[in-house]
């Protein structure tokens, strides 16, 4: 299992420290979450936070965009030198292209499903993809409970990503813990992100081990 803290729970006012734990850590990615106040009822933060934390981030990023016009911001993300940029279906008339253009420059392309949409809207485009993000909370908030129902949509996008042979990774985000995150395992999930089960632990680096199934 990869596991990809959120910066999102981590402290604003001082991400160095947070940013060299996870470095320690056994963490597999860091996942940014970059919100716009439209597609979602929140703003987090942009590429000025961003740049300056991939400086000091030893871990590939997982930049997780819930924003509207994903496809205008390809180069912006490629130059955090991220390893995956992620957009949400529910925010992206043109997948295909969008997914072509980040390939293009030279990241791993990724598609996120919010709680309510079903996989079946990925069926022509899974082959293309490196990741599929399953929202298990609304998005736009960290620290909201787990929506149950995750568990068998992930099953079942893992029967349509074995069945066509497609190398996509199944990320898991929002309401993750040991305890959810083993059924998401269990399930087939291949990386969990997880906020504030990691920044607000005690151990934050035991909580990140805690998640390695
Ligand atoms: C929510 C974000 C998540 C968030 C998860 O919109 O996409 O990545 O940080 O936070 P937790 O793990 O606290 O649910
Ligand atoms: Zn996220």
């Amino acid at each position: 299992m990869q596991v990809s803290p959120s910066l999102l729970s981590a402290n604003f006012a001082n991400l160095t420290p947070d940013i060299e734990m996870i470095n320690r850590s056994e963490a597999d990615l860091l996942h940014l979450d970059v919100m716009d106040g439209v597609f979602v009822p929140n703003i987090s933060f942009g590429f000025p936070v961003m740049q300056d934390v991939s400086r000091i981030c030893k871990k590939p990023l997982d930049v997780h965009l819930m924003i509207v016009e994903p496809q205008n911001w390809v180069s912006q993300v490629r130059d955090l030198n991220a390893e995956y940029m992620v957009f949400h279906q529910e925010a992206c008339t043109h997948i295909h292209r969008t997914v072509q253009a980040i390939h293009n420059a030279g990241m791993k392309a990724g598609v996120s499903l919010c709680p309510a949409t079903p996989i079946t809207t990925l069926e022509d485009i899974i082959f293309d993809l490196d990741q599929v993000l399953l929202m298990s909370v609304n998005p736009g908030f960290g620290g909201q409970p787990f929506i149950y129902n995750t568990v068998e949509k992930v099953k079942r996008l893992r029967n349509m990503i074995d069945a066509c042979g497609s190398k996509a990774l199944i990320n898991v985000d929002g309401g993750v813990n040991a305890e959810t995150g083993r059924m998401l395992a269990e399930a087939g999930a291949d990386i969990l992100v997880a906020g504030s089960y990691v920044f607000k632990a005690a151990d934050p680096e035991a909580a990140i081990r805690s998640l390695k199934f």
